[in-house]
């Protein structure tokens, strides 16, 4: 990438199984092959370190995401294009990051619920189910659908490859990545 390169954050909001983490890596394998700077924050491996000991209450969770939204910004702000993913349940703190990092796509990575309960990915919707988690997000934890995102990913619908498509397109449109990315955009 070029020194002109402008960071981003490239947030992915969505229940946990939508898909998040899958088109986030995607993404990035793609910017991988070009000379662009990248870095990836996902909120489970967070919750490992910079955030180990919060929990799920709303007070823990907008600690969590103030805290990646910090990251984010620092890395925004030097050229960076950040790939968020973590759930960012509540409107006014998406609201919040995309004021105080400026350059920010939403991506809203959806799926029904039924269909993340259904896909378990981590056992963890059977484990609400048999009442071993609280404050579930889209279960008993409220989940704001995001009103205006700048992409949107129906996971329930479309390939991950037609997923992360939509999302190089638009960094491409928003002048974050070179044409080497619009052609591969195309090509899928
Ligand atoms: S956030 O709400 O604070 O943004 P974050 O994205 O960091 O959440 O973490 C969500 C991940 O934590 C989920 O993908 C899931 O693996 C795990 N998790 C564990 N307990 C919960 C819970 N009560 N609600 C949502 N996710 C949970």
């Amino acid at each position: 990438m070029n020194r002109q390169q402008r960071g981003v954050t490239v947030w992915f909001t969505g229940l946990s199984g939508a898909g998040k983490t899958t088109i986030a890596r995607a993404v990035m394998k793609e910017l991988q092959t070009t000379d662009a700077k990248v870095e990836i924050l996902d909120g489970d491996e967070i919750r490992q370190n910079l955030c180990k000991g919060l929990g799920f209450s709303t007070v823990d969770r907008q600690e969590n995401i103030r805290r990646i939204g910090f990251v984010a910004n620092l890395l925004t702000r030097n050229g960076v294009i950040v790939l968020v993913s973590a759930i960012a349940p509540h409107l006014e703190i998406r609201q919040e990051l995309r004021q105080n990092i400026g350059d920010f796509i939403e991506v809203y990575v959806n799926a029904p619920l039924a269909i993340c309960e259904h896909r378990d990915v981590k056992g963890l919707y059977k484990k609400v189910r048999s009442g071993l988690i609280e404050n579930f997000t889209g279960i008993d934890s409220g989940y704001d659908v995001p009103l205006q995102p700048e992409v949107e990913c129906q996971t329930d619908r479309e390939t991950v490859a037609q997923s992360t498509n939509k999302v190089l397109q638009k960094l491409a449109d928003l002048g974050h990545v070179r044409s080497v990315v619009k052609q591969l955009c195309q090509v899928g």
